[in-house]
């Protein structure tokens, strides 16, 4: 019987089918591609080890197939999209949108039931197209509809690719430990001037994370409600600075999925909800163009040069610099990392869970309409503080009378 606790690092990150990792991850809806980018074109897609194929077919129907034809191999990437599938480009097998052959034109016999090209169930929410590449693709688990992908607003979805630095050249764990870790917020980032008041819980879908900050007068306390909702999106709200108390109103609302390509690469997928349409809807865009105008000294032989100060360089050139897949046996982590450590543990109950024959924490029995994660940013008396955070009250206080 796999235990969690006797599960090897190795077990953990790895993602190809067939291993423990991999089992777990496949548990999951993941998002695979931006639903614009599904056009009249078929779209390669790499995730989890899989290189796919995704396109949306004459009648308009999404597919996802193996990208390697079962003829000869030759990518369905080139493929030519029909009323009910796509006709690879090399000899024209013609596959069906759950990958049954419906034509062979070399072969006398036009059909055949033996062979079957792989395929995924795929579904279309928020503005992303999601994928589930697990065992029980007749009936998969429901797509959960996180309240980022349902709710009102102005919803802009984007993908972390090689120029925005959102894209990670290493082990996906390394990114979703990031998005969780709290106190890099104030050293790497300066989000917080200093080391935030944290709390992590276990809850239903995953890390719930609670920050706590002096309020606008002296009697209050603001409350800062985050989630790493497992496996790996971190859903926050874009909160102004407490510096900055005019726009305390304007909460935008996001979600990131950090998408397993392979074992060494990962990616961002992101989902913001503006409650009116933002100016400029460029977020990566606004910090490439900060790095362009960095000079580099021409002595600085680091791998990204002057990183401070443009957030997601920040990010990558921290994680990317663990190694691919960093060696968590020489870690020495601490109080500091305790959201991390929870995280850690979640993920290896679940995929112990899934060893074991169960579904783990975060898959759905039954459709939901809505999944309300309770993220934001609240404001409260401190003597009506809610009793999850009224431990932390107290280091709050010691941390507003150092500062005098
Ligand atoms: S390789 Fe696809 S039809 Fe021959
Ligand atoms: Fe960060």
């Amino acid at each position: 019987m796999v235990k969690a606790s006797e599960l090897s690092w190795d077990d953990v990150v790895r993602v190809g089918p067939g291993t423990l990792g991999g089992n777990y991850l496949r548990c999951f809806w993941w998002p695979v591609a931006l639903s614009e980018e599904v056009r009249d074109v078929p779209v390669p897609v790499k995730v989890l080890g899989e290189e796919l194929v995704l396109f949306r077919d004459l009648s308009g129907h999404l597919a996802l197939l193996g990208a390697h034809c079962s003829h000869r191999r030759a990518s369905l990437e080139y493929g030519r999209i029909e009323e009910q599938g796509i006709r690879c480009a090399y000899h024209g097998w013609y596959y069906d949108r759950q990958g049954r052959i419906l034509d062979r034109p070399a072969e006398p016999i036009k059909t055949a039931p033996g062979i079957r090209q792989n395929w995924y169930p795929v579904r279309e929410l928020g503005g992303f197209v999601f994928a589930h590449m697990g065992p029980d693709k007749e009936s998969p688990p429901p797509l959960p509809r996180y309240d980022v992908l349902v709710q009102d607003g102005y919803r802009v979805a984007e993908r972390g690719d090689a120029e925005s630095g959102k894209a990670y050249k290493c082990n996906w764990l390394q990114g979703v430990e990031n998005t969780t870790d709290t106190t890099h917020l104030a050293y790497l980032h300066g989000i917080f001037e200093s080391c935030p008041i944290f709390k992590a819980v276990e809850g239903e879908f995953g890390v719930k994370i609670y920050i706590l900050e002096h309020g606008s007068n002296p009697n209050t306390v603001r409350v800062r409600k985050r989630c790493t909702v497992l496996p790996t999106i971190n859903r926050k709200s874009r909160e102004p600075r407490a510096k900055n108390p005019d726009r305390l109103r304007a909460q935008v609302q996001q979600a990131i999925w950090i998408v397993p390509i392979d074992d060494t690469r990962c990616e961002e997928m992101r989902l913001t909800v503006y409650s009116e349409p933002p100016k400029d809807k460029r977020y990566h865009g606004i910090y490439q163009d900060r790095a362009r105008q960095t000079e580099r000294k021409p002595y600085d032989r680091r791998l990204f040069g002057d990183i401070t100060g443009i957030v997601p360089l920040e990010d990558k050139a921290m994680v990317e610099s663990q190694g691919e897949i960093v060696d968590r046996t020489l870690e020495h982590p601490g109080y500091g990392d305790r959201a991390i450590l929870l995280l850690r543990k979640m993920i290896r109950d679940g995929i112990a869970d899934v060893a074991q024959g169960r579904k783990p924490k975060g898959v759905l029995q039954e459709e939901l309409p809505m999944i309300d994660l309770d993220i934001g940013f609240e404001e409260f008396e401190i003597d009506k503080a809610p009793e999850v955070i009224r431990d932390l009250l107290p280091e709050l206080e010691a941390q507003v009378a150092k500062a005098g």
